[in-house]
């Protein structure tokens, strides 16, 4: 199972918003990697998969056309692929395998502040600057609303300065390029946070079985990084009212405490964020010595 071919390929984003926390995810399911000169491909040392470094506008199209087995990528590029369609075949040649809960942001329209604006009727005839053309239009099928769509590669935000479009539609997160570019944002065509696909056509099933394994493993990352191991002591008759306040946590396991018969230890799991509010609960409930650890792995 070491030969080039049966290697599992992924592309992944080469520098950008997601490059960061895609590289933390993966070395987080155990892949160490060695970088080319080029920096183009990662060679992945301790398993059989190798990442490629690419814009991420072009991921789902490399794996559409079967270049890379998976990819990782925002659904604002899925969605702009999928929708764009330029496949041979006529049907998206890839599929979702699951969305990975970070780079969230959304594909929003916009306009100067000065832009009349009531709804989508409001764009009937004028002109929307955009990098994702097939998303707007599809926007404007939705609405039966006629407008200009005119691309752009990068710095849509400042088309409307320029004099080429009345409204831009882009991807938006802090929205601090809006502010900085007096646009007011006024609808969202798509929420998006980044996703893992998989080509559909058939893979070996050594790479199949790499693939079921790795998303065991973001399975457990991503459970992880919300959830945090809690520790208490507690009076025996508040067991009960305290496990209701701990935020997802299944049955606690109850320890019985040297030389006290009343009070008991509580160790529990919390599959959520355990907050300054719900240890403030807790306390009034009669916890106390309360310690909230991290989990570092999990596995089901
Ligand atoms: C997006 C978008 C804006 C910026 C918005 O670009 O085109 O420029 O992010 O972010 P903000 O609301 O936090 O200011 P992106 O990072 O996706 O770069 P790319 O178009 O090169 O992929
Ligand atoms: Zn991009």
């Amino acid at each position: 199972m070491d030969t080039a071919a049966d290697r599992l390929k992924i592309a992944v984003q080469k520098s950008g918003r997601l490059t960061e926390q895609t590289m933390q995810l993966l070395e987080r399911c155990g892949l160490k990697i060695r970088k080319s000169k080029d920096q183009l491909f990662c060679y992945g040392e301790n398993m059989p998969i190798d990442l490629l470094l690419v814009r991420d506008d072009d991921i789902p199209g490399l794996v559409g056309e079967d270049v890379c087995d998976l990819g990782i990528a925002g659904l604002n590029v899925i969605e702009e692929k999928r929708l764009n369609g330029t496949f041979e075949s006529g049907q998206t040649p890839f599929h979702e395998l699951r969305q990975l809960g970070f780079g969230e942001c959304r594909l929003s329209l916009a306009a100067p502040e000065a832009q009349e604006w009531s709804g989508p009727q409001s764009l009937e005839g004028r002109r929307i600057a955009t990098s994702y053309p097939a998303l707007t239009r599809d926007y404007l099928d939705r609405n039966g609303v006629n407008a200009d769509v005119v691309y752009f590669s990068g710095a849509v935000e400042i088309a409307p300065r320029l004099g080429k479009a009345e409204f831009i539609s882009d991807l938006v997160s802090t929205g601090s390029t809006l502010v900085a570019n007096q646009l007011v944002e006024l609808e969202t065509l798509l929420d998006s946070q980044v996703a893992l696909i998989q080509t559909n056509a058939p893979l070996s099933d050594a790479k199949q079985e790499w693939i079921d394994r790795l998303l065991q493993r973001m399975e457990g990352v991503m459970q992880v990084s919300e959830s945090k191991y809690i520790m208490l002591h507690a009076p025996r008759t508040a067991v009960a009212e305290i496990t209701r306040i701990l935020p997802g946590s299944e049955a606690p396991t109850i320890l019985p405490l040297e030389g006290i018969d009343d009070r008991v230890a509580v160790h529990a799991v919390c599959r959520e964020n355990v907050f300054w509010e719900t240890l403030e609960s807790l306390k009034a409930a009669g916890a106390s010595s309360m310690l909230v650890l991290p989990v570092e792995k999990m596995l089901a």
